[in-house]
């Protein structure tokens, strides 16, 4: 909407706008199946054409069906395979698929731009779409747990630059998200597991049940490379999370976010060279947060333990080496200034509840990262009560 305002003596023109954001999270079996008609709608008149990102990270059978799948039903597709990994998610990322796209003409409403792959080309392919001929539509099939359960399921977009990580990005709704899980199947181990480490997430700060139910079949949905029964209800429980807390607040005018638990500190060592995984360093955050909270009397004893107990319980060990206080100090900083001007850092206040602080101190960080690293949290576990509340 439009107004002019006369009564003032220069003419002012007000805009008013809503933000629109209409997509849908489908999970389905056999997406590369010709049988399977989710990847042919929006099916417009002429719409013969499809420009597809490719990890090239998946196994190749993959491709061989999705080449098979266009064939099929008369489709001229365009497949860019890209390497992943944080190392590729860069500005030259970026610019090869706008080349890419630039070089493949297709219809900027009817013939949507497909995704398959991890949260990098996720990112970096959905923040291109947001950008080619400024928009145009993108259906995200993520082929990672990380993806599945966060990545593609959201409106971020972006790559790392200078070192920042996601420092250039947007939000951007995709058109549709194609959620199947056989893409999981052949992801190694640590994969799995920085993916489990978001799903803690969300069931540490807002689902209790989703936690119990981790302790219960968390172990087997990690075994099965999330393919058994269990793990379809455990990742559909936690994208419900994922997007209680994301749909009412799609653009972040909300800054304090429960979904930012171990988004804080993990910021600065999840650094562009470090080793660390994105999930594997938010498990770091996840730790040194649990215990500032537990010397804040924040979080009661019991649950502090319950919590470190479901780490072991998975197999999930905390990489304490990477800790670094320092740098954990000057990421605190860059995310107030993130969070225009306020900490605003969800700390863990029972299984199943946060709350939010503002006054983090450099001491705190010091004496959490110290008490982790003279107890490692098995050691922790194992040692009698009276040691664990010293
Ligand atoms: N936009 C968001 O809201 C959001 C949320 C969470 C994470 N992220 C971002 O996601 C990124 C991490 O995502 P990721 O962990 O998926 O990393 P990734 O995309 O780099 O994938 C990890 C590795 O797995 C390979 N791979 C992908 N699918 C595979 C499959 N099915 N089988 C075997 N190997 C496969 C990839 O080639 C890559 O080597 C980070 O950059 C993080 O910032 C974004």
């Amino acid at each position: 909407m439009a107004e002019r305002h006369m009564s003032v003596a220069n003419a002012r023109w007000q805009i008013r706008a809503e933000r629109p954001a209409d997509y849908d999270i489908v999970e389905t079996e056999g997406i590369f199946d010709v049988r399977n008609p989710l990847l042919l709608t929006p099916n417009a008149p002429g719409a013969n054409r499809r420009f597809v990102v490719l990890d090239a990270g998946i196994p190749r059978h993959h491709a061989a069906a999705l080449e098979r799948y266009f064939e099929c039903h008369g489709i001229r597709a365009q497949i860019l395979r890209l390497p992943a990994g944080e190392q590729n998610k860069n500005l030259q990322t970026y610019l090869t698929i706008q080349r890419a796209l630039d070089a493949f003409p297709f219809h900027r409403r009817d013939e949507p731009i497909i995704v398959v792959g991890g949260g990098v080309l996720c990112d970096v392919a959905g923040f291109a779409a947001s950008c080619f001929r400024r928009g145009v539509p993108h259906i995200r099939i993520p082929t990672t747990l990380m993806a599945y359960v966060d990545a593609a399921v959201g409106v971020k977009t972006g790559f790392n630059f200078d070192e920042h990580k996601n420092r250039i990005g947007s939000f951007t709704p995709p058109l549709r998200v194609l959620l199947d899980r056989q893409f999981l199947d052949s992801l190694p181990r640590r994969h799995i597991l920085n993916g489990v480490c978001e799903i803690l997430k969300l069931a540490i700060i807002k689902d209790a049940a989703l936690f119990a139910r981790l302790e219960a079949h968390g172990a087997g949905c990690i075994a099965s490379r999330f393919q058994d029964t269990q793990s379809r209800l455990v990742l559909n429980q936690a994208i419900d999370g994922m997007l209680a807390e994301l749909a009412p607040n799609l653009f972040e005018d909300e800054l304090a976010r429960a979904v930012d638990f171990g988004h804080t500190l993990s910021y600065g060592l999840e650094h562009i060279r470090s080793d660390l995984l994105h999930g594997e360093a938010v498990l770091l955050d996840m730790v040194i947060s649990t215990f500032i909270a537990r010397r804040r009397h924040l979080l009661p004893e019991a649950d502090a333990t319950r919590i470190l107990h479901l780490f072991d319980t998975l197999g999930i060990v905390p990489q304490t080496v990477h800790l670094d206080i320092e740098r954990m100090w000057q990421s605190l900083h860059e995310r107030t200034e993130h969070r225009n001007g306020l900490q605003r850092v969800p700390l863990p206040a029972s299984v199943g509840q946060c709350v939010f602080v503002n006054d983090i101190t450099r001491d705190e960080i010091e004496m959490a990262v110290r008490s982790v690293m003279n107890h490692p949290v098995r050691a922790i576990l194992e040692s009698p009560p009276e040691r664990r509340s010293a």
